[in-house]
């Protein structure tokens, strides 16, 4: 297809999403369709992942992160480049923005939004994100918000397991952390998977339980969702040998006296690249693996690294033509 053709195309799609001046708050906010569709126009804007491609000329994304991060602002500001608009960023906020002259995270959103037509926000504190985004006049993408969503992380990582497997429903993920509760990315992608029709295990500390709120939605959904609580690393590896991905949102490991106690804990869903290697060779089937990263020493043998079940660093290819997709649907371009 001629890139003119393939221009009218994404617009087509872009206008079937019917996205345009939405704000992407919860991975609820976007309906079945709505999440293949950007799967499709994703695909389509995967050859301008590594050039440009000018649909956004004009329009200006502002990414305000009140928390550290690598990879989802820089690969929402690399796909508002490809798209050939333009970025504001405030990297460290309470430092360098007059949030550190106590600006209310509302009024900042007030202005912030007479300057660019998208806003991506990455905050600590997810009700005060929640009660300020109301007063940005822009559409604003959730970009990890407390411990409660990091929305577009999981629509990359379903992407991805979308690009693996051509499908999603019926896959079997396990969803596994020392800590589900403050697992953001897990809470997303736990309701995209049940949503998209994967079965899905959560495997955690009985003591840091997936909340009740992710849990009563995910029992909306009908979907058979399993839990599985305080396994040895032994019967975590049992349990992951009959999946087929296995998903590590990370979990933030307290410093101090309890450390060492947790590291204990950790230690219990760390992935052995035993387990992954004794099924693709006895059943010639390969169990992927997927990391939201940053990920800690202990989580995975790094050996994964280079086999055939590595999935992280390809999804961080995926995320930018997600992205370019999802940008490209707020924005109606
Ligand atoms: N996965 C993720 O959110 O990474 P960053 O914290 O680097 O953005």
């Amino acid at each position: 297809m001629e890139n003119s053709s393939k221009i009218k195309t994404i617009r087509a799609i872009v206008r079937e999403i019917n996205f345009e001046g939405c704000s992407l708050l919860s991975i609820n906010d976007l309906t079945n369709d709505q999440i293949y569709q950007l799967f499709e126009l994703g695909k389509l804007l995967e050859p301008w992942n590594r050039s440009r491609i000018d649909l956004a000329t004009g329009s200006v994304m502002s990414t305000l992160f009140f928390q550290p991060s690598t990879r989802t602002r820089m690969s929402f500001e690399t796909a508002m480049h490809r798209l050939g608009g333009d970025v504001i960023s405030e990297a460290n906020p309470l430092v360098t923005s007059s949030a550190a002259k106590e600006e209310s995270l509302a009024d900042m959103l007030r202005v912030v939004s007479k300057y660019a037509n998208i806003i991506v926000m990455r905050h600590f504190n997810a009700e005060e994100a929640r009660s300020a985004a109301p007063y940005s006049e822009s559409p604003i993408v959730n970009g990890g918000w407390g411990h409660w969503e990091h929305p577009t992380q999981a629509l990359l990582d379903l992407y991805t397991l979308y690009r693996t497997y051509g499908k999603i429903e019926g896959l079997k993920v396990c969803v596994a952390s020392a800590d589900l509760i403050e697992a953001r990315t897990g809470h997303s992608m736990a309701q995209g998977l049940a949503r998209l029709g994967a079965k899905v295990t959560l495997a955690t500390q009985k003591s840091r339980r997936t909340p009740q709120e992710v849990l009563d939605k995910l029992g909306a959904y009908g979907t058979r969702v399993q839990e599985e609580f305080d396994l040895t690393q032994d019967s975590f590896n049992e349990l992951i040998s009959d999946m087929d991905m296995v998903y590590l949102p990370g979990c933030s490991a307290p410093k101090g006296p309890e450390a060492e106690a947790f590291k204990k804990v950790m230690d219990n869903y760390y992935v052995r690249y035993e387990t992954l290697d004794k099924v693709q060779h006895d059943e010639n089937r390969t169990i992927f693996v997927t990391h939201t990263l940053p990920r800690r020493a202990g989580e995975m043998d790094l050996r994964i690294d280079n086999s055939s079940s590595q999935l992280y660093f390809e999804a961080i290819a995926y995320s930018v033509s997600i992205r370019m997709a999802l940008i490209a649907s707020i924005l109606g371009l």
